[in-house]
């Protein structure tokens, strides 16, 4: 359990705010402010975009025909992304009821060929098994949202060959990290797991992961939510209806905190991989 988080329904909590916060990524408002702008309209519900998705790109296709894993993959259009790119077939595992109905229509109209190479399950990470095992495990954006980063390595390496590859992206606890923050976030974004990336390499190794890289996208992340805030900014600026432009002065306000946070490196974007590299058990 993080400091300053509270114990109490932690799991209605945990429901509650991922149907708040992703029951309605698939809305107008998330194309305007973060679709559109950011990721070329691709519905990455994330902040690496096609920076993270081509580098696991790259790794796919020094070996065509990889099996890849996505853990919480939102409206699974990081999926699409790679099966339309690269020669993999990916599988991806989300728990939000909504997310999974529009990816599997967005996926309907797909080019052709794509619905073959992309398999899509609706669960709960912390309780699904794989049932086969894949050449590579990513997951973007989302481990961040889960309690016990440990358990989430584990069911990443068990997914895994021997000698497949791990790729994570997520927000992680910069040096100016405080428990302060760390409650704004929870109650914010439903952000629970937030490690250093000392902790990151402990428990990767810890978990049976050799070859650790950790990569520092901060920069990322503060163009990310630059990106977000001059849009929302616009969007508030023209709106003369006044609901419409309380969420969109919202959307500014959680985009500049965001922002400083990365600035100020209380907060970190990585790239984190390994390689699975000793049997597990
Ligand atoms: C920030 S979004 C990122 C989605 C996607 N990876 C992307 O980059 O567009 C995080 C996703 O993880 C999902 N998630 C959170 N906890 C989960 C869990 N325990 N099991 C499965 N999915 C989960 C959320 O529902 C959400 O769709």
């Amino acid at each position: 359990m993080k400091a300053g988080i509270g114990t109490c329904d932690l799991e209605s909590d945990i429901l509650t705010k991922n149907r708040g916060n992703y029951d309605w990524a698939a809305n107008e408002s998330w194309r305007l402010a973060v679709y559109d702008p950011v990721h070329e309209g691709w519905h990455f519900t994330n902040i690496g975009g096609r920076y993270v998705l081509d580098y696991i790109g790259r790794l796919t296709n020094l070996d065509g025909g990889m099996e890849l894993l996505e853990l919480g993959c939102g409206m699974a259009d990081t999926c699409r992304y790679l099966v339309e790119h690269y020669s993999c077939r990916v599988t991806g595992v989300e728990m939000n009821q909504r997310q999974i109905e529009t990816a599997r229509a967005r996926l309907a109209k797909a080019p052709p060929g794509v619905g073959e190479r992309l398999r899509l399950i609706h669960a709960d990470l912390r309780v699904w098994q794989p049932d086969r095992l894949y050449d590579l495990v990513y997951a973007i954006d989302s481990l961040m949202l889960i309690p016990d980063l440990g358990k989430m390595l584990d069911k990443g390496r068990s997914a895994l060959r021997p000698g497949g590859t791990l790729v994570i992206a997520d927000v992680i606890a910069g040096p100016g990290c405080t428990d302060r923050l760390r409650q704004q976030v929870w109650d914010l974004d439903g952000i629970i797991t937030l490690e250093t990336s000392e902790q990151y390499r402990t428990l990767l190794v810890q978990f049976g992961f050799a070859d650790i890289r950790i990569k520092d996208l901060t920069e990322l992340g503060i163009r990310c939510f630059t990106t977000i805030a001059c849009a929302a900014r616009r969007l508030a600026a023209h709106t003369n209806e006044p609901s419409a432009r309380t969420s969109w002065e919202k959307w500014l306000e959680v985009a500049l905190f965001y922002e400083r946070c990365f600035r100020e490196r209380q907060l970190l974007y990585s790239r984190i991989s390994a390689s699975a590299d000793r049997p597990t058990g």
